[in-house]
């Protein structure tokens, strides 16, 4: 799908998650983010958590009874996910999922989901791809908004840049909210919610500068 370059850099990206997830035991308490977008979509039903990561977001949806399908590309991390998907059986799975390469729709192809009850949620995820990735990942997800689907994302921003880190650096493109806000527009996606600040999304002794954006189809309410 990509120039060469391209595809060492999204090669060497995901060789360092396989790296920091290899081992770890999954965060079990869900992200303020999650709580958040819970309590604003009480009536939605399917998580397609996008870079799920640890899964800690798609496995405390399906708690809550939500059908929970987590994508990540590393295959370190989706193992872990999935042995403590199994509690929740057929309601949550996860899937070895890479942007550029893979389409969401090709992810959830034979599972019946009504997209209109349906979160195409992306926490930490845009700042930790490139802006290939970033434009590829929009445009797939754009399609699943003009059928009713909403997007929901946190990302690091510019803001957070120079702001103390607690993991060892590693590759971080910071988003500008205007930017990304300018792109889903671009694509038909309607901004219906946009927040940026510190206070959202503390982890460790970190509190970082996010976007949190909501986008749905124009036209969809
Ligand atoms: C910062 S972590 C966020 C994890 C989780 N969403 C969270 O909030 O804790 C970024 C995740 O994106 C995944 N990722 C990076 N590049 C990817 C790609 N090209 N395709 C799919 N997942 C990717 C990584 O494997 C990692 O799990």
């Amino acid at each position: 799908m990509f120039a060469s370059i391209e595809s060492r850099k999204m090669d060497h990206i995901i060789r360092y998650w396989d790296t920091f997830y290899a081992g770890r035991r999954g965060n079990p308490e869900p992200t303020s983010f999650a709580r958040f977008i819970e309590r604003r979509f009480p009536d939605h039903t399917t998580l397609v958590d996008v870079g799920c990561g640890d899964g800690r977001d798609t496995l405390w949806f399906a708690s809550r009874g939500w059908s929970g399908i987590g994508l990540d590309a590393s295959n370190a991390t989706l193992v872990e996910c999935a042995r403590r998907g199994e509690t929740f059986g057929e309601r949550c799975r996860f899937v070895r999922s890479e942007i550029g390469r893979d389409s969401i729709d090709a992810a959830l192809r034979g599972h019946a989901i009504d997209l209109r009850k349906t979160l195409v949620y992306a926490r930490f995820l845009l700042h930790a791809i490139t802006d290939a990735e970033e434009h590829w990942f929009l445009e797939d997800v754009s399609s699943l908004v003009a059928r009713g689907a909403r997007l929901c994302v946190e990302a690091r921003t510019v803001e957070d840049a120079s702001l103390p880190k607690v993991e060892a650096p590693h590759y971080r493109r910071f988003i500008e909210a205007r930017t990304l806000e300018e792109r889903c527009r671009s694509l038909d996606m309607e901004v219906e919610f946009m927040q940026c600040g510190k206070g959202l999304a503390p982890y460790k002794s970190e509190d970082p500068a996010v976007v949190r954006m909501i986008c749905r189809g124009s036209g969809n309410v």
